[in-house]
């Protein structure tokens, strides 16, 4: 859907609400919004997906205890738990659904969504709504046992308290389902319902629409709001500092922008920061990651373990082994509170973008840790001791873009600046001698 970007922009300095307050949602995205928070859509009733996408954390984990260490979020069975660190649920709807290109003889992957693009977008044909459809059934995030849960507890809201707008609404006969007695009790056990298979019928397109519905909220302007102070200042409605202005450049100068992109989408509308390409950055592993505890020889390989797994593009596995998708940095520094620690990469490695872009700067020369004897070094440790540990995986890593920049300290700190421009909800304060209403 097409939205007028630039209006909202205006809106938003004529008025002192935030971007979101001033933006109605269709009926598909309110209904999507409801679904998105609604805790009880979980085994446990204490789970949303909300619960590790908040907003307010640039739609990403709001917990900064766990962000400060293994960076990977319980699930709504609190001993259990994935191994990746949760990427934005923003700006994932414009991602292409899961294709290859030929350039220079490779097959270059484009699109889907998680880091390792699993979810295609095959099936719905929108990677975010397939990728809705994950994590209400996975044992290690929302858990329920069976899509008819998910459908039955939008359908007959807790404590009989309606979502604004409901799924029968948007999408009709949805809930004309002949639901059996002890639904939701059975549910919070477990345990499938039984249902005919008309009504089991019925369940499949509702939980369709139910991820659709998800999707169409992710898409909304609430969500992709594209109000960042970088966004204005393309609008030519807000100045960037001198720091700013250096790191921007910067950004380009370093090839940050090579992957994540600074020109506006082909349809117009404002950069991704993101081409949905994929690259090993020979990122260490993260030693707090919990997966450890029960799997001591985990190692990621994103985008090609998917691979091996699809007679297509098997024979490309290989090649791709190691490689995460590059995630937008748009609210990459979107935090609740000045303190609040965010986690960076597909493990949380990282827990500064001091600290990242540091690594862009130098993996390729300073020593390991590991010849100092300093194993598992997190990234502190690595900070403090001027090393860097081994990547994660070691092959396929990108040497020929990052490793070795060149960038002095003061550049460094040029490209965070800039980094901080991207957080949506920028608010102009109101010029000397112009009162803000
Ligand atoms: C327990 C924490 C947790 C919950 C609950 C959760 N997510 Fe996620 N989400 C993650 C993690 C971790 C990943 C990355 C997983 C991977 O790549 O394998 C992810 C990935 C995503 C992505 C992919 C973004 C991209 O750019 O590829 C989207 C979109 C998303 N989640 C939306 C949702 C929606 C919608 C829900 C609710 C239906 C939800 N999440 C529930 C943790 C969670
Ligand atoms: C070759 C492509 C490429 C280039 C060039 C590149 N990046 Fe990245 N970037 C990625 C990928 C891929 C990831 C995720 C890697 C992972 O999780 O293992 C990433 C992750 C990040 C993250 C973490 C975001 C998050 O939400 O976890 C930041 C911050 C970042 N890059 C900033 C930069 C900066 C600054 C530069 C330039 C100095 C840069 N990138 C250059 C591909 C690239």
């Amino acid at each position: 859907m097409k939205r007028p970007h630039r209006v909202a922009l205006v809106l938003c300095s004529a008025c002192v609400l935030p971007c979101s307050a001033a933006l109605a949602l269709e009926p598909v995205e309110q209904l999507g919004k409801s679904i998105f928070f609604d805790k009880q859509l979980s085994l446990k009733k204490n789970q949303s997906c909300a619960s590790c996408h908040t907003p307010r954390a640039g739609w990403t984990g709001p917990t900064a205890g766990v962000n400060k260490k293994g960076s990977v979020y319980p699930g709504s069975v609190r001993q259990e738990s994935g191994n990746r660190k949760p990427p934005s649920a923003a700006y994932a709807t414009q991602a292409p659904i899961l294709h290859y290109v030929v350039e220079d003889g490779d097959a270059l992957f484009i699109g889907g969504n998680f880091w390792d693009g699993r979810a295609t977008g095959e099936k719905l044909g929108n990677p975010a709504a397939d990728q809705a459809q994950g994590p209400f059934l996975n044992p290690v995030e929302q858990a329920l046992p069976d899509p008819a849960c998910v459908v039955y507890r939008v359908c007959e809201p807790a404590g009989g308290t309606p979502y604004p707008v409901g799924l029968d609404a948007v999408y009709p006969g949805s809930c004309a389902i002949d639901w059996p007695a002890n639904a939701d009790r059975t549910c919070g056990a477990g345990r499938m319902l039984s249902l005919a298979d008309s009504d089991r019928a019925k369940v499949d397109a509702a939980y369709d629409s139910i991820a659709l519905a998800i999707a169409a909220y992710e898409a909304s302007p609430e969500v992709n709001a594209f109000s960042s102070k970088y966004d204005a200042y393309v609008a030519g409605e807000a100045a960037l500092t001198l720091l700013e202005q250096r790191g921007l450049a910067l950004f380009d100068e370093a090839l940050c922008s090579a992957c994540h992109l600074l020109d506006p989408q082909e349809n117009g509308e404002p950069a991704l920061l993101t081409d949905y390409t994929f690259d090993n950055l020979g990122v260490p592993k993260n030693p707090q990651n919990p997966v450890y505890d029960s799997d001591p020889d985990f190692v990621d390989l994103g985008l090609g373990a998917f691979l091996a797994t699809r007679p297509d593009y098997a024979a490309f596995a290989d090649a791709n082994m190691g490689k995460q998708k590059v995630p937008t940095l748009r609210n990459v520094d979107q935090r609740p509170g000045r303190g609040f620690t965010k986690a960076y990469m597909h493990n949380g490695y990282f827990k500064t973008l001091e600290g990242v872009v540091h690594f862009y700067n130098t993996r390729d020369i300073k020593p390991r840790c590991e010849d100092f004897g300093i194993t598992d070094a997190t990234e502190s440790q690595a900070l403090a001791n001027g090393c860097w540990p081994a990547p994660e995986v070691a092959a396929n890593v990108n040497a020929d873009e990052l490793g070795n920049l060149g960038l002095s300290a003061a550049d460094e700190a040029a490209i965070v600046a800039f980094m901080k421009t991207l957080s949506d909800g920028y608010v102009q304060k109101p010029r000397q001698g112009r009162r803000g209403r």
